[in-house]
Parts: structure tokens; sequence; C-alpha cells
């Protein structure tokens, strides 16, 4: 094996081709073999089968270090937004980093707990939504912030931490009314929205809180949407944000903490884009230019940011048909397993896990699909590949984020097991479903 990856631009080298002899000796041209890390794909599809999602633990490490170095100057904490992906595995991995945790349910704080419980004092609790139950559960763990967002779930909070005889630390989520530019389901910041106050609104819902013995007003949040990629919105929205720290604090309130929320995006094309270390940095510096002065522990949410480039959705060809001149490869993953392209119209790249070096000219359009029963059910239109054949193996990269958190057993497909790679190692962190698992709740 001859040690040669092939770096992807913008990415962590999480999943690079290195060159193999093996073809050279059965007299064929060399070949080309994705690898996660130190591991090749093929050897890992035949051990664990297909669909199988795999995650790069130095590219994470990789990431939450870009993110470090970028907010070096200044006191912060990464809250990971652990809807991403909420696998214990990952949480564990980004607790040892250090991390902290965005959670928006008590089942997403219940899996902080059980992968490091330490990390509580880390967590700040998102979400629209909260119940009485949910805000006990957070309570009792001692969470940093509850990021509260109408005035109905403020009194809720005061009412269930006196009855808890405890203090809840506060942020109100700021609505900044700031367009960002991505797909109109994951955008958040407009006033239009569900999410979020107006800051007119807030001030009067500070005073309010300061009221209560049982709310401790500790922060500023926003976060204004997810797949952002450009950073100007973030700048507009700090600046607002920047804007009521200080009337906060001339109303007399201590304003310690300001969350910034999450929302950088990725590069999920091979488009050229910048390296993720300048992308942060610049994100960095669109953030604490408003805040300069305001000497505050800022929180960021990163979800996306931090997993999405480091996993695959490793997936075999079944069959391939021909309709009317359109060429479909039918492969065994579907829209249950990574639902982005359908419910988004997500692009993801699609790489052919062998590769014949030198690389075919020849190229064919190919729609790849699932077996699902619905014509959403599709990873790639028209995309071009290298020749694929029936039982050939294909990666659909980064789907690390928002993959196996969004998967489902839609047609009663057992979901996919998950596997963590860190170097050579190999390390199972989900075993796949059986079809026991699916049916044990039913009677
Ligand atoms: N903080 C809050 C309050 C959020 O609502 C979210 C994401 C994040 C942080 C993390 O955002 P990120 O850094 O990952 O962009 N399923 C969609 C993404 C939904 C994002 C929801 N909120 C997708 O697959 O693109």
């Amino acid at each position: 094996m001859n040690r040669k990856p092939t770096r992807r631009q913008g990415r962590p080298p999480a999943f690079a081709y290195h060159q193999s002899r093996r073809g050279l000796l059965r007299r064929r041209s060399a070949e080309r073999i994705l690898h996660c890390d130190d591991v090749p794909l093929p050897g890992l599809a035949e051990r664990l089968g297909t669909p199988l999602y795999v995650y790069s633990a130095s590219a994470i490490r990789e990431r939450v270090r870009a993110f470090d170095r970028a907010f070096r100057k200044v006191p912060h904490t990464l809250c990971y937004s652990v809807k991403a992906n909420s696998n214990l595995g990952i949480l564990r991995l980004l607790a040892r980093l250090g991390c902290g945790f965005d959670v928006v349910s008590g089942g997403e704080l219940e899996r902080v707990l059980r992968a490091d419980r330490r990390a509580a004092k880390k967590v700040v609790f998102s979400g629209v939504g909260k119940t009485t139950d949910e805000m006990r559960a957070a309570l009792k763990a001692g969470i940093l912030l509850f990021n509260v967002e109408s005035e109905s779930e403020l009194g809720a909070l005061a009412e269930c931490a006196a009855r808890l005889k405890q203090t809840a630390r506060i942020a109100l989520r700021i609505n900044p009314d700031v367009p960002a530019n991505t797909h109109p389901y994951i955008s958040t910041g407009l006033h239009q929205h569900k999410f979020g106050l107006r800051s007119s609104e807030a001030r009067g819902l500070y005073a309010r809180a300061s009221g209560s013995q049982h709310l401790k007003i500790a922060g500023v949040s926003v976060h204004i949407g997810s797949q952002i990629t450009e950073v100007a919105p973030f700048a507009l929205a700090m600046e607002r944000v920047a804007e009521l720290v200080g009337e906060l604090r001339s109303d007399g309130h201590q304003i310690d903490y300001v969350d910034a929320g999450g929302g950088l995006g990725i590069a999920y094309g091979d488009e050229a884009s910048p390296e993720f270390a300048d992308h942060v940095a610049a994100y960095a510096d669109a953030l604490l230019r408003p805040l300069r002065g305001l000497k505050v522990h800022l929180l960021l949410e990163p979800g996306r940011a931090i997993v999405g480039a480091a996993g695959a959705l490793l997936t075999r060809v079944l069959y391939r048909k021909h309709n009317d001149g359109k060429k479909f490869v039918v492969v065994d993953a579907a829209m249950n397993d990574l639902l982005r392209p359908a419910l988004y119209d997500a692009y993801h790249e699609i790489a052919p896990v062998r590769l014949d070096e030198p690389p075919p000219e020849q190229r064919e359009k190919l729609d790849v699909v699932g077996p699902v029963c619905e014509t959403g059910d599709f990873f790639a239109h028209g995309r071009e590949l290298p020749p694929v054949h029936e039982g050939d193996l294909l990666a659909i990269l980064d789907a690390g984020a928002y993959g196996m958190a969004l998967a489902s057993n839609y047609n009663t497909r057992p979901r996919p097991a998950e596997v963590l790679v860190d170097g050579k190692s190999v390390r199972i962190i989900r075993r796949r479903e059986t079809m026991d698992d699916l049916l044990r709740l039913e009677t």
C-alpha cells in the first residue's frame, strides 16, 4: 500500500484516497481506495455491512481545535449542538476535548449526562417548547444556561425553579431580524420565524425576570439559522446583540454571557472553498468585532461545522436500471438513513470507494436512488460519476451532521450501524438495528 492520500480541498483529510498496488498485481491498472483516516472503507463494509455511518475522530478533533484557535483571544466555551449528531461515542469524544453542549430536549440532556456527568455545568438548553419535566431535569443537573424564548416560558421556568428551591440562570434568545442566505427550513433569525424575541420586547422581559428570586439573568443569546456560509449575517446579528447588552447593562442587569448560537456552514460541493481554519477565523472576526470591549464570555453552539465533514454514509450498489434513457443506480441506503436530499434538496458529494488509477475519463450521468417507495428517495440527480457497477461501494460524503440524527425506520428499515475511526482503530459506537429492535415496542 502506497500511503499517498489525496486531500480534498476545504475539508479535513478524513476521507481520502490512498493508492493500492493490488490492482497492479492482478495486471489491472492500479486502484485508489477511499479511507477514513488509516482505515480502508472496503474492509469496513465487508465486516460491518452497509449502509454504514463512518466517522473520523481526528477530523472532529481538528475542527474543535480550529474553533479554539480562532477564538483564543476571548473567554469562550464551545457548546457542541447535540442535535447534529447525538451518538454517545461522539459526545464522549467532544466532552474529553473540553466541549460543553447545546441541547434542545430532555433526551439530549440525558445523552450528555450519560456521556459525561461533569459536562452538565457546560450545558445550554435551547428550544421554543421546553416542557416543565425537561426544565426540572435541567435544573437538577445544574446546567449553565437556559435560553428562554417567550414570556410564557420565562414564567414556567421561574415557577419550576421556585418549586425546586433553585435558581435558573437565563439568557433571552433574541430574534435579530437578520436574513441568512440558507434553505428557508433552517433559517431562524427573521421576525416571521417562531424563534426568539424582539429586542424591544426582550428589555421588558429582562426587567420582569430580575424581579424573580428564582431567575438569575446571565446573558443574551441568538441563533439565526444553519448552513450559513457567509459571515456577514453573523456580524449583523452580533451588532444587534451587542447593542442590547449595552442597554441591559445600563438598565442594571448583569450580562456575563453572549451565546452566539451555531449555524456556520460547510462546503458540501466540490466548489473552491476556503480551508476550514480560514473560514472559522473569518467567522470569529465577524462575531468578535461587534463584541469588542464588552467583556463577555462567549458561548458558541456549532454542530455541523464540527461533525459534518467528519462523517460519510457508506452504501453498496444493488442494481442499475434504465428508464427512458435515464440511468439509475439503486443503492442499499435510503432517505430513511440520510434525509437531507429529500428534505432540503441538499447536495452531498458521492465518491466511489474504489477508483481506477489513472481515473477513467469516461463519466456517466446517473440518478443515485434508494429502495424506499417515494420519488423523493434520492441522493443525487443527474450526477456525473465514473462508471458504477452493481456491487460497488459508494461513500456519500459530509454526512456526519444531521445524517443519523434525522434517520428513521420508514419502510421498516433498521437504521445503520455507526463506527468511529481514530487513526487505525475502529470502534462500533452503535450496532446495526435488528428487526427485534424495531418491533419490540409494538403489541
Ligand atoms: N443552536 C441552535 C439553537 C440551533 O437551533 C441549531 C440548529 C444549532 C445551534 C446548530 O446549528 P449548526 O451549527 O449545526 O448549523 N437538519 C438541518 C439543520 C437544522 C439545524 C437546526 N438548528 C440540516 O440537515 O441541514
